[in-house]
């Protein structure tokens, strides 16, 4: 049974994709087992006190520095005892004590098709902003492991999405929602359970045939 440690910001509407699929079993062997988010106010903590799951909040606002939150959150997450953490909308630069601890452990879903529309300053609502200044015609979203630089990891699952005319922001983020992240994310959860994922000596990610 893989365990697994979800980290929030917001809507926490990937969390609900992953609860969902795991309830349906759409996710096979799999056990979320808590939900961290940095924000006190977050829906996702709903979302996880309304399945039973435990939620907590460890917010950089409760500590004096940075440092102290990052061991914080390192204390919060080594607690849980997850063989994977999954980055489901968490606006915080995952701090290197983390990722040493749980090196090739942890995933995050961006919604862009990485490299392109990634980096500093893209996050949420920003993201789809910038992809309809640019005028690009096809976005989408992506779920990566998760290294030292941001949104640099190995690449495990990406779907492409189209931009329409018309689209602002809010439209664009909810189709690349729906018809990727949603899907994408319960799917790479659920492909690391059955130990199908594997990366080789050059970063590159592959997944075995069932
Ligand atoms: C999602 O679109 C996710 O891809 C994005 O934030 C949103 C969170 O929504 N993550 C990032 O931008 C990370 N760089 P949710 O809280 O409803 O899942």
């Amino acid at each position: 049974m893989l365990s697994v440690a979800v980290c929030v910001s917001g809507g926490g509407t990937n969390l609900q994709a992953i609860i969902d699929a795991v309830e349906s079993g759409r996710i096979v062997n799999t056990k979320i087992v808590k939900v961290i988010s940095n924000n006190p106010n977050a829906r996702a903590l709903k979302r996880a006190a309304d399945a039973g799951i435990e939620g907590i909040c460890v917010s950089p606002r409760s500590y004096e520095t940075r440092e102290a939150f990052n061991q914080a959150l390192l204390e919060a997450l080594t607690a849980a005892e997850p063989d994977l953490i999954v980055l489901a909308g968490f606006m915080v630069a995952v701090p290197a004590c983390v990722i040493n601890a749980f090196r090739g452990r942890i995933i995050n879903i961006h919604p862009a098709l990485i490299p392109s529309f990634c980096g500093k300053g893209y996050y949420g609502l920003h993201v789809h902003e910038k992809v309809l200044e640019r005028g690009v015609k096809v976005t989408g979203a992506t779920v990566h492991f998760v290294d030292e630089d941001l949104d640099h990891g190995p690449i495990l699952l990406q779907k492409a999405v189209a931009v329409k005319e018309n689209d602002t922001p809010e439209i664009l983020q909810r189709r690349v929602m729906e018809e990727a992240e949603w899907i994408l994310l319960p799917s790479a959860i659920s492909l690391i359970a059955q130990g199908r994922v594997w990366i080789d000596e050059k970063g590159i990610t592959h997944i075995k045939e069932s």
